[in-house]
């Protein structure tokens, strides 16, 4: 039975017994079995739906989405983020699809970066960088997860303590991500952090959409706008040159949406570099307001995405490469997905004119970002 027909049979049955209409916390949240990690763990997931019938499905492997189902302009349901059916393949072969990554989301150059003139090195799992918080970053642990139930929405407290040392960064780091899934179809990330000894953190969430549905093809079709008058240039292996640029006359431009595919292929070193778009965007607000927005015309489909982060990461999928078969036993194409991640500027640590990424134990690191969805008829 759909959400919407639920409901309407729950609402009539209720006004024949004389109830009162309560559409309150309950059916807004159930658990099942999703996968053991290899130790034999439980992986368990969390289904979150609305009064709409829309829902998200996230796991406490990793903080990971797994589906996010929502209506198309006709009404039809289809799950928007790529993604895996089993442990396995998230642990072996998932290029972090739909995952919390930290504890520096992006990359640290050459993996090494030094707080107080100590030099801390990382593994370069993404040669010569340190790429998403290391070879066992964020994305492959284990979470804590206490779900929650209100009147209005849904979801799930996420906390793990990476100890000090852990993938080489200092300090003991208590994180909370919290997901809520409400009735106007936003879902909003909380993040906070705590530690005991200096560090840097950059820690953002890692899906991957396809607004016409996670197995529909290629995304070059999709809007994009992102409020942004500047970007983070890159050299060859992807880290910042420390330029902030304008995007001006460039193809870097999303201030007025185009779609994707719309300068992809320009000559032009910096798409080059990244295969594609990979990179920084500096958003023009730093409190709280809207850096991006994507419409998909064929689905209708449109996300907005709103942060209280100095940057936006957008990646469009240009290492996907079709090998990796996914949800539905479906392989994803080169740009079949991208990823639109809120954070600080990726290697920060070495760059002084960046916003600072250090945590120092007398403060939280807090922050939100809401990802809105909604069709255009
Ligand atoms: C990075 C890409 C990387 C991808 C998957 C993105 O956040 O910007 O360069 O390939 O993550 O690892």
């Amino acid at each position: 039975m759909t959400g919407r027909l639920f409901l309407l049979t729950v609402q009539f049955a209720m006004i024949l017994s004389g109830c009162e209409m309560d559409l309150s916390k309950e059916n807004r949240l159930s658990t099942s079995k999703f996968g053991e990690m290899p130790d034999g763990r439980d992986i368990t997931k969390y289904t979150i739906t609305n009064k709409s019938g829309s829902s998200i499905e996230v796991i406490n492997l990793g903080g990971i989405i797994v589906s996010i189902n929502l209506p198309d302009l006709k009404g039809n349901m289809g799950d928007i983020v790529l993604g895996y059916d089993n442990v396995t393949q998230y642990l072996q072969e998932s290029p972090y699809m739909g995952a919390i990554v930290g504890r520096y989301a992006n990359r640290i150059a050459n993996g090494k970066f030094s707080i107080d003139n100590e030099e801390y090195t990382l593994a370069q799992n993404n040669a010569p960088n340190a790429l998403h918080g290391g070879l066992e970053g964020f994305d492959k642990k284990v979470w804590s997860a206490s779900p929650f139930e209100t009147n209005e929405n849904a979801g799930v407290i996420l906390s793990l303590i990476s100890e000090d040392g852990d993938q080489e960064y200092p300090g003991s780091l208590k994180v909370e991500v919290t997901y809520t899934f409400d009735d106007q179809n936003q879902l909003t990330v909380d993040y906070k952090a705590t530690t005991d000894k200096s560090t840097v953190i950059n820690i953002s969430q890692h899906s991957y959409f396809n607004l016409n549905g996670h197995n529909s093809g290629q995304i070059g079709d999709h809007e994009m706008m992102i409020n942004a008058n500047h970007y983070t240039p890159i050299n060859d292996t992807l880290i910042p040159t420390g330029e902030i640029a304008r995007v001006e006359n460039t193809p870097m431009d999303f201030r007025k949406a185009k779609p994707i595919n719309e300068d992809i292929n320009t000559d032009f070193k910096q798409l080059e570099y990244g295969l594609g778009y990979d990179h920084n965007w500096v958003l023009n607000q730093d409190e709280f307001s809207q850096a991006a927005k994507v419409y998909a015309p064929k689905s209708g489909r449109i996300m907005e995405i709103y942060t209280d982060q100095p940057g936006i990461q957008f990646y469009s999928g240009n290492f996907i490469d079709g090998m990796s078969y996914g949800k539905d036993n479906f392989a994803y194409p080169k740009r079949g997905g991208f990823c639109l991640e809120t954070q600080h500027f990726p290697d920060s640590p070495n760059h002084k004119n960046f916003s600072s990424t250090l945590l120092i134990p007398s403060e939280t690191f807090e922050s939100k970002t809401v990802f809105k969805f909604s069709v255009r008829q």
